[in-house]
């Protein structure tokens, strides 16, 4: 059964790029490897993912992401059966936001401004308008 898990988490305040590329090139070997795809997007040192893949692999896979000491915070924002992938191409695509893309495309100021009980249309409606300028 297809997953899709949305959450969103604090990165460490001292995070560096290097972090981040480290975290993309584990998730992407793993992820090809277990049949896990989706988005990274990172904006004001905060992440929101979201994860497509078999019930299992997705929930262990974000047990471990909440015990990674380089985010904190998390909040699941949708967790639901779905029919279809988002990303069926990419094991780990990843954006870095400005602030001004975030308002313009998702509509909210921060990612912390999407709440477990609001809609989950809008986080998604985000990665779907980023989706669009992934190469
Ligand atoms: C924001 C964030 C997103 C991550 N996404 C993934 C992912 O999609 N796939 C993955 O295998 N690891 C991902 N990781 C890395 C995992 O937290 C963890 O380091 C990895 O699963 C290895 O776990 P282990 O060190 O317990 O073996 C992510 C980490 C962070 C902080």
């Amino acid at each position: 059964m297809l997953y899709e898990l949305i959450y969103r988490s604090d990165a460490i305040p001292d995070i560096l790029e290097k972090d981040i590329e480290n975290i993309l090139s584990t998730a992407r070997d793993f992820n090809e490897a277990n049949e896990i795809t989706g988005c990274l997007l990172f904006n004001n040192n905060q992440f929101l993912q979201l994860l497509e893949g078999e019930f299992d692999i997705v929930m262990a896979l974000y047990d471990r992401i909440k015990k990674d000491p380089r985010n904190r915070n998390h909040m699941t924002l949708q967790m639901r059966e779905t029919d279809y992938r988002v990303y069926p191409n990419w094991t780990m695509a990843f954006q870095s936001m400005d602030k001004s893309q975030v308002k313009s495309k998702g509509g909210v100021t921060e990612f912390t401004e999407f709440e477990a009980d609001k809609d989950s249309a809008l986080p998604k409606q985000l990665f779907e308008a980023v989706s669009h300028n992934m190469t």
